[in-house]
């Protein structure tokens, strides 16, 4: 493999696209976001998928798009929080680079989330998303952890993007 991807992971505010844009220019990587590449594709926010379509038809799409990701080299790949969590497209990834899944504290998410008014998230979209970010973290933890994790509490995403590439470069 001549440039490995680089395959970010991990629960929903948590920095994988700003982090996977910086670690892309410093690397000289082509940048992917999946949710990006599912909205432009379908001509619609990924919101609108839910709605219109279900979750389920967001999922097939997710794993189109796994799939045929897996098959290039040279990119940082930010994916959807629950991308990675389905065999079959972790399987795909994995093949063509090194996962690393980025962790923060719940009430950080919360935060992170509520911050940024441009991407909203259906799955959070409820009364109290606190509940449910406690909920779907604690559902999916045991997943998230065989990846390697990259803390990025307290960090800044040049500091958390300094640690994937040493990571990375000590592979
Ligand atoms: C999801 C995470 C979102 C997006 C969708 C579902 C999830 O991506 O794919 O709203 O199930 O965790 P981000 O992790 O980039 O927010």
């Amino acid at each position: 493999m001549g440039r490995p991807n680089i395959i970010l992971t991990g629960f929903m505010g948590c920095g994988k696209t700003t982090v996977g844009k910086l670690l892309a220019r410093q690397l000289h990587y082509a940048f992917v976001d999946t949710d990006h590449l599912i909205e432009e594709r379908s001509g619609m926010s990924i919101p609108e998928i839910f709605r219109t379509s279900g979750e389920e038809a967001f999922r097939s799409l997710e794993t189109t798009v796994a799939r045929e990701l897996g098959a290039g080299e040279g990119m940082v790949i930010a994916t959807g929080g629950r991308l990675m969590l389905d065999p079959d497209n972790a399987r795909a990834l994995e093949m063509s680079g090194a996962v690393f899944c980025l962790a923060a504290r719940p009430e950080e998410i919360l935060q992170r989330v509520s911050r940024s008014t441009q991407v909203v998230r259906p799955l959070l979209d409820t009364p109290d998303p606190m509940a449910r970010i406690v909920e779907l973290t604690r559902e999916r933890e045991a997943s998230y952890a065989r990846f390697p994790q990259i803390s990025t509490s307290g960090k800044s995403p040049r500091a958390v993007m300094n640690d994937i590439l040493a990571r990375f470069e000590s592979r």
